[in-house]
């Protein structure tokens, strides 16, 4: 998502709609910093198709609070819900920010044998995955249109997911926007609570300054291990909006990283990526 793409006011969020795509709901005023900008546009004719035909098998009907992206503190995510909403409590894998759904619902054809849950704010987004998982008849994946900050902090059992994953976090470049990075150190506890131990957090950026974000918050994170084994060079402090040239210039140092995750599939994001010469960093991080 494009920080600047301020075609909405991006702290607003809008009151329930049930299955209709969240943008066309009323506003009401969140007050929390949240890590995407809300976007009004309207869905063209055969993602509206799709959210229509698709959202009652697809997406999970949550209880909101104050927005429709929020979640009621009072509801609890464990595995009775599980064996409720997939038929089986098999292992849940979870991914925030799922863009279009390429590598969720990927993985959910490939691998039967687990439950997956896309989570995504976006209304195309959604949709796109609603047509992935509609098209291909997938079975085991659900999409909740939520704030997933807000569900790792209040909903989720502990232990409840073998794997969290977070691909392509919006980078937010400039300084003074770093605290709307999603991987938090917040986050990052809810995340290590809602593992089962041994269980992984995958995460991938194609941003060198949001994989120093990364390192910085999670490397030394007590209850989480880096799995990395490729040795990355890195200039240690952030460098905001500025170019390659001048991160050259600041002191360097080595990070562990991971190879990329087998099962994670090319995304038209990772591929515009790769198009401007970014290098795409990926890592995992085992609850311990
Ligand atoms: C840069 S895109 C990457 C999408 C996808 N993971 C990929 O690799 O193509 C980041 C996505 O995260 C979503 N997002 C940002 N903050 C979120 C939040 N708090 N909860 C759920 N989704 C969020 C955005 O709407 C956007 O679709």
């Amino acid at each position: 998502m494009n920080e600047s793409s301020a075609a909405t006011d991006s702290l607003n969020q809008q009151t329930s709609t049930d299955s209709a795509p969240a943008g066309q709901g009323n506003p009401a005023t969140r007050r929390t910093i949240v890590s995407f900008v809300r976007r009004t546009s309207k869905l063209p004719p055969k993602l509206s198709k799709a959210w229509e035909q698709y959202a009652p098998a697809y997406l999970l009907t949550l209880p909101h609070a104050q927005g429709d992206l929020s979640v009621s503190p009072e509801f609890r995510f464990d595995s009775d819900y599980v064996e409720e909403e997939w038929g089986n409590t098999n292992p849940l894998i979870i991914e925030i920010g799922t863009g279009q759904g390429e590598n969720i619902a990927a993985a959910a054809l490939t691998n039967p044998h687990l439950n997956y849950l896309a989570l995504e704010v976006y209304d195309p987004g959604v949709a796109h995955t609603l047509l992935r998982a509609g098209k291909h008849e997938i079975t085991n994946l659900r999409i909740a249109q939520v704030n997933a900050a807000e569900l790792f902090e209040t909903a989720f059992a502990d232990g409840i997911a073998a794997e969290v994953w977070t691909y392509f976090p919006d980078p937010w470049p400039k300084m003074k926007h770093h605290k709307r990075r999603i991987i938090q150190p917040a986050l990052a506890s809810a995340v290590r609570r809602t593992l089962v131990q041994g269980g992984v957090w995958r995460i991938a950026t194609d941003i060198d300054d949001y994989a120093l974000h990364v390192h910085e918050i999670l490397d030394s994170f007590e209850g989480f291990r880096n799995e990395g084994t490729k040795e990355v060079s890195l200039a240690t402090q952030h460098v905001g909006k500025g170019t390659a040239d001048e991160a050259a210039q600041m002191p360097h140092a080595l990070f562990r990283e991971s190879e990329r995750f087998e099962g994670r599939v090319l995304t038209s994001f990772e591929r515009k990526g790769l198009d401007k010469g970014h290098t795409v960093h990926d890592f995992t991080y085992r609850a311990v």
